[in-house]
This record gives C-alpha cells, structure tokens and sequence, in this order.
C-alpha cells in the first residue's frame, strides 16, 4: 500500500468515526457498514481470539464469576434451559455449562462457521446445544427459557434492529434477562467517545427500550477494570 493511500484511509477512517459521534450524539443513530455476521467470521478465521489469555486475565476471571454467579442465582428455578444470544464459539457457554449442569444451555449466533470452531474446539458438555439463527427472529416458543442472557453480543446488533432483538427476548423468557453490554454512559469522555465511534458497535440505552409492562430492570452492576474504568455493566430486567 503506498504512503499516499494509507494517508487517506485514516482521514477518511477519522472523518468516518467524527460522523458517527455526531449522529449518536443528534439522533442516537449510525452509519451502519458491518455485516455483523460476516465480521465475526472473518475474526475466527485470523485466529485472533486467545481464550487461554482470557482465562489468565485477572480481569475476565473476575467477569466470568460474576456472570456465572447470575446464572447460580436462578439455577434451581425450574429445569427449562437457559438461552445465551451472540454465543460466538460459544466459549462462555461452555464454561457455564459445564459448572451448571442441572440446566440445558442453547447458544444462538449468526450462522453455523464460528459454531462449528466451538464445537470442533470446546463444546463438549452434555447439556450444550447450538442454534443458527438471528437474534431478531428466534426460533422458539414463547416463554421457553426461565433466562436468556447476552454477553457483549446486543452491543453489535444495529439501532435499527434492537428492538426487535429485545421483544424476542423478552418473547422466549419467561422470568429473566441478563444483559451484560457495553454501556458508554459512566465511562471517562476519551474512552466513550472511542466506544461510540466503534464501526461494529452499538450503545443501546436497554433500560429505555424496554417496556415497563414487558419487564423490570431490577439490578445493574458495573464491571471496572483495575483502573476503574467501567468497561461492561450488567443488566438485569425480571419479567412484569
Ligand atoms: C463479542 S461476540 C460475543 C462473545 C460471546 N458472547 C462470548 O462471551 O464469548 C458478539 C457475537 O454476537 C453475534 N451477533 C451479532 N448480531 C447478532 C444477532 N442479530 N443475532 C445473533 N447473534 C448476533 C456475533 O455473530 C458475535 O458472534
């Protein structure tokens, strides 16, 4: 790549990041040029996913036992299984899973390739099981899960199409949904105009989305790095 086009890349990368702050900011919208699916698989395929690094990370240790002490709180409920949106490979799936057995976990992601990797690589628990399908159309009955729950997966689904994410959700669930995203609004103004200006990335206000007569949000949690920068807040709505 020559000097001059590479030059021009980041102009247009900066002027490109300066419009989305500013159509966030105006109308809480974005130009939206990420084929969600198509990105995550590109990501499989450059092999830039190190989940042994997270497993050492002090940081995501912490962020995994305090999602899986969600999921304990509600375990013994009943035995309808819980759902998780955005699974990925389906690594975290696994992790839980295979700390709580007496429920059946259903991961639903965006088409079979990175499904596939998790289940040539980790998926190996009993009570796992792997969906196609877009979170925007769910292939279930109402009221199937006790809890539905997303790991950094709401926060790439386009402003154009959450609402629609949340009411299937809120569909499929019959008592809780944990939401754990990215929420720009307590973080230091560099790091939240870096979150907004993200091409793949979507700061939703959930509380706002969801309807009062639908559900409650009865608990938030933010999640701080050891800088105490507030990087993921967890969301939970329990059913009216
Ligand atoms: C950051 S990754 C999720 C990581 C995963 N939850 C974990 O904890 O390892 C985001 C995932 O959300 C998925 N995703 C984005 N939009 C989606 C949609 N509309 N329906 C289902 N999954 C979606 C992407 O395909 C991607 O796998």
């Amino acid at each position: 790549m020559s000097l001059q086009s590479s030059a021009w890349r980041r102009v247009l990368g900066k002027a490109f990041r300066l419009t989305n702050v500013c159509l966030y900011a105006v109308c809480h919208r974005k130009i939206d040029l990420v084929d969600q699916k198509r990105f995550w698989e590109m990501r499989s395929l450059q092999g830039v996913d190190d989940h042994s690094a997270a497993e050492a990370d002090p940081y995501y240790q912490n962020f995994d036992r305090t999602v899986e002490s969600y999921l304990e709180r509600y375990k013994g409920l009943s035995q309808s299984p819980y759902v998780e949106i955005g699974t990925y490979q389906g690594y975290r799936l696994e992790k839980f899973a295979s700390r709580i057995r007496e429920r059946l976990f259903i991961g639903v992601d965006l088409g079979f390739a990175n499904l596939r990797i998790g289940k040539q690589n980790f998926l190996h628990s009993p009570n796992v099981r792997i969906v196609d399908a877009d979170a925007c159309h769910l292939p279930f009955p109402s009221n199937l899960a006790d809890l539905i729950y997303t790991v950094v997966a709401l926060s790439h689904v386009p402003f154009g199409k959450i609402r629609n994410a949340l009411s299937e959700i809120f569909r499929v669930s019959r008592r809780y949904v944990l939401l754990v995203e990215i929420d720009c609004r307590p973080m230091r103004w560099r790091k939240k105009l870096e979150a907004i200006s993200l091409s793949y990335g979507y700061m939703h206000r959930y509380e706002k989305l969801v309807d009062h007569t639908i559900a409650r949000l009865v608990e938030t949690e933010t999640l701080r790095d050891d800088k105490g920068h507030p990087r993921y807040t967890v969301f939970l709505f329990a059913k009216s």
